[in-house]
């Protein structure tokens, strides 16, 4: 096994935060939506921070790091969400400019990354691809649009 970094590590624990943190932001925001279907889809993208939570995990049990507690966390979560204000298309149009740059985010830490952690990792890059294809598909109106998220909760790959 490499040796892994204390950038590399102090980095895992905090995106791996982000998204527990995530998984609470975007139910707190679903709770709010009075329109079934578009709380449904952003339900999906909790379940999607979920499942990539859940992916990266055993790498922080590997190393023995210790992230906040999920309760500290999801109430981050929900207090990012109380602070932000908006429908479900000013959330789409926001989160289709910003998720971009986890992306590249994502691939640094792969990047810097003991070779064996990086499939997992590629787990945590994909859920951002999947909820990207579903921004850009929900924004063209496309009737499938929750289909890239579907296929990474089935196959953890985007
Ligand atoms: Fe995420």
């Amino acid at each position: 096994m490499s040796t892994p970094t204390k950038e590399y590590l102090d980095t895992l624990t905090r995106y791996y935060e982000e998204e527990v943190e995530g998984e609470a932001y975007f139910y707190a925001i679903a709770e709010r939506l009075s329109d079934p279907e578009e709380r449904r889809k952003m339900e999906m993208v909790a379940e999607v921070e979920t499942y990539a939570a859940a992916a990266v995990e055993p790498l922080l049990q590997k190393y023995d790091l210790a992230p906040a507690s999920r309760e500290a966390l999801a109430a981050s979560g929900r207090k990012m969400a109380a602070d932000s204000p908006g429908d479900f298309l000013h959330f789409l149009r926001k989160w289709q400019v910003e998720f971009p740059g986890y992306i590249d985010e994502f691939e640094a830490l792969e990047a810097m990354a003991p070779a064996e952690d990086v499939p997992v990792l590629k787990i945590l890059t994909d859920h951002e691809h999947a909820a990207i294809a579903f921004i850009e598909a929900e924004l063209k109106g496309e009737a499938n649009s929750t289909a890239p998220m579907q296929h990474y909760l089935e196959t953890g790959t985007a």
